[in-house]
């Protein structure tokens, strides 16, 4: 399989790898894995209070290149968007400016998983309701 040079790049020079403080009440934690493959993906954001931006966004992923390279452009794509905005980041977005293979899909649906499961625990600490989504296949 050849992969992009996105891919690679995001792969071999990942941005954003890192921790956030679990303990603050402005930053959300998304822990998710792959049932495909047993990857698992933590991803992190940090909000603005004040303007509902996320000014700061992490992750840490044990698993494939796809998966490294999906949640780094995730977290790139993550910083400066509202928490509603970041609600639009999609795993097929992710697919198409990686070229994601077929085999591949799964590891940007991580991605977009982690993001919303992020924002949900965001939300939680707010004591907002947590969002329902679609399940998927
Ligand atoms: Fe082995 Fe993803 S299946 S790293
Ligand atoms: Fe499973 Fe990429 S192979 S996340």
């Amino acid at each position: 399989m050849s992969y992009s040079d996105k891919v690679i790049d995001h792969y071999s020079n990942p941005k954003n790898v890192g921790t956030l403080d679990k303990s603050k009440k402005n930053v959300g934690t998304g822990l998710v894995g792959a049932p495909e493959c047993g990857d698992v993906m933590r991803l992190q954001i940090e909000v603005d209070e004040a303007t509902g931006v996320i000014s700061d966004a992490k992750f840490k992923t044990f698993g494939c290149g796809s998966a490294i390279a999906s949640s780094s452009l995730a977290t790139e794509w993550l910083k400066g968007k509202s928490v509603e905005e970041a609600l639009t980041i999609d795993n097929m977005t992710i697919v198409e400016e990686l070229s994601l293979p077929p085999v591949k899909i799964h590891c940007s649906v991580l991605a977009e998983d982690a993001i919303k499961a992020a924002i949900n625990d965001y939300r939680k600490k707010q004591g907002l309701e947590e969002l329902v989504f679609e399940e998927r296949i």
